[in-house]
């Protein structure tokens, strides 16, 4: 028997009470016993008995189900009711739904949960109806805040949601992606420091815009033009030289008007830096990371990903090797598909999406004809029409995911590059001093966090993957 098994007490216990619109710190005692239920209480009775401020003697071994199910179920019938008190019980019941904590708690336990603005006290029962199966039937409820009936129900547009997205990400599908997010973080890092890579922090305010300028949110530093940074690709090239070995995760930006489910104007750009590293050696490595963080979150977040539609078991049966064909047997392909494409047509989502949505593991498309790509490329010896660089492709059709080269080392090369690209370059002369001063050959690649992201778990908008999505109509919430 657990703590305080005194039986059949019930009352309403306010121990503070203002207006309900101010903060209001109340306890409600619904039952001290705080065994599992033997005889479940009606839970409208309970709450008819709380409405009436009564106490209600003679249930025996009782306690009030689940107060979240209760709330659900039962408080919008009782509309007789003085207000006040159905936004109380509605509001705990809000809170009580909204932070479960109590994963990993053993059937029958006596648990303590805290969730925001509030706790409960009560036992850890079997109940199919929660997420894992399990569901604190809740012996006591603390209310440290009562405040206005959650905003957020099922079936309301994306919009609304969208508006009100800094309330949305309470929901339990929220709480699973971000979960899944933390944990794919959490394995690129662990990759990166048994690789001996070193994690950096270059500068999001720039003073040149690095791709090229027409995708650069461009604002006034100080009377001259600064630049949101879009990679911090240069930044590492740089820093290559002290470390050999280099990543960063940091956020990148693009003035991008693309209004496409896989677009964001703000983004988690994840770049590596190696030296001493050919084109071979660069796809092995992503191959090897990709396996390395898909595995490594499928086998600790499986329940995350199953819930979310993502067997973790299709991620585990990704494996290396990843096939590679280049540019132009993807031409080649697409034009098999209808696709009235030739050598120097730009790859869009459709034509991506072609390419891999058979397929269960990524694809590396290579040697991209070099004007569709950046200027820092290293132009192909074999044939000059292209460059060493390579996209990864997501499986079932979701499109580039990794953005990956190796660098130029040739300054007459870059040079002419940037001028194609419509950029100064006086502005670029700080890069180009890493090549005059000691180059080595190295390459690196850019990987879309959110991109990752979105086909891990099969949304079909990048918006889900990220808490506080930016895109060209929306930068608010
Ligand atoms: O291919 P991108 O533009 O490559 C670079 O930024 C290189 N400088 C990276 C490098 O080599 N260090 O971007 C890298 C990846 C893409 O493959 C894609 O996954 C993602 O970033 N990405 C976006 N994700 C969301 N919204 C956008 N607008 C994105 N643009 C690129
Ligand atoms: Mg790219």
């Amino acid at each position: 028997m657990l703590r305080g098994a005194r039986r059949g007490r019930r009352s309403v216990e306010r121990r503070q009470r203002h207006d309900l619109d101010d903060a209001v710190l109340h306890r409600l005692v619904l039952d001290e016993d705080v065994r599992p239920v033997e005889t479940p209480v009606d839970a409208r009775e309970l709450i008819d008995d709380r409405v009436r401020g009564e106490e209600r003697a003679g249930v025996r071994h009782g306690v009030a189900a689940d107060l979240a199910e209760v709330a659900e179920d039962d408080v919008a019938a009782i509309t007789d009711r003085r207000e006040a008190v159905r936004r109380d019980v509605r509001l705990a019941a809000d809170r009580v739904r909204g932070g479960q904590r109590h994963a990993g708690e053993e059937q029958g336990a006596a648990v303590l949960v805290h969730f925001e603005l509030g706790a409960a006290e009560g036992v850890v029962a079997e109940d199919r109806r929660a997420l894992d199966g399990r569901e604190v039937r809740a012996s006591r409820i603390d209310v440290i805040d009562a405040g206005e009936p959650f905003p957020i129900f099922t079936d309301q547009t994306e919009e609304f949601l969208l508006d009100r997205r800094h309330l949305a990400i309470r929901s339990q599908e929220s709480v699973a992606i971000f979960r899944v997010k933390a944990e794919l973080l959490r394995a690129f890092r662990e990759f990166f420091d048994r690789e001996e890579v070193v994690e950096m922090t270059p500068p999001v305010l720039t003073g040149n815009a690095a791709e090229g300028g027409a995708e650069a949110f461009q604002f006034d530093y100080f009377g001259r033009p600064g630049y949101l940074s879009q990679t911090a690709q240069l930044y590492l090239e740089a820093l290559l030289f002290p470390h050999e070995r280099v990543y960063a995760l940091t956020p990148s930006f693009r003035a991008e008007k693309s209004r496409t489910p896989r677009h964001l104007t703000e983004f988690l750009n994840l770049e590596v830096e190696l030296a001493w590293c050919d084109f071979a050696v660069l796809l092995e490595f992503i191959e090897r990371m990709m396996v390395d963080v898909l595995h490594a979150v499928a086998e600790r977040r499986g329940k995350e990903l199953k819930s979310l539609g993502r067997p973790p078991e299709e991620l585990l049966a990704i494996r290396a090797p990843f096939e590679r064909i280049r540019y132009s047997e993807a031409i080649d392909r697409l034009a098999k598909l209808g696709f009235p494409v030739h050598f120097g047509s730009d790859l869009g989502t459709a034509e991506e999406r072609a390419l891999t949505l058979e397929s269960k593991n990524p694809l590396f498309v290579t040697h991209y004809p070099r004007e569709l790509k950046a200027f820092y490329m290293l132009q192909s010896r074999d044939d000059p029409r292209t460059v060493e660089a390579s996209d990864l492709l997501g499986p079932e059709g979701y499109g580039e995911i990794v953005g990956a080269s190796c660098r130029e080392t040739e300054i007459a090369r870059l040079e002419e590059r940037i001028g194609q690209i419509g950029a100064r370059v006086e502005e670029y002369q700080w890069y180009l001093d890493l090549r005059r001063h000691g180059n080595v050959p190295h390459a690196g690649f850019g990987l879309g966090v959110e991109r990752v992201l979105r086909w891990m778990l099969r949304r079909e908008h990048i918006r889900d993957t990220t808490p506080f999505p930016r895109t060209p109509s929306r930068h608010l919430p």
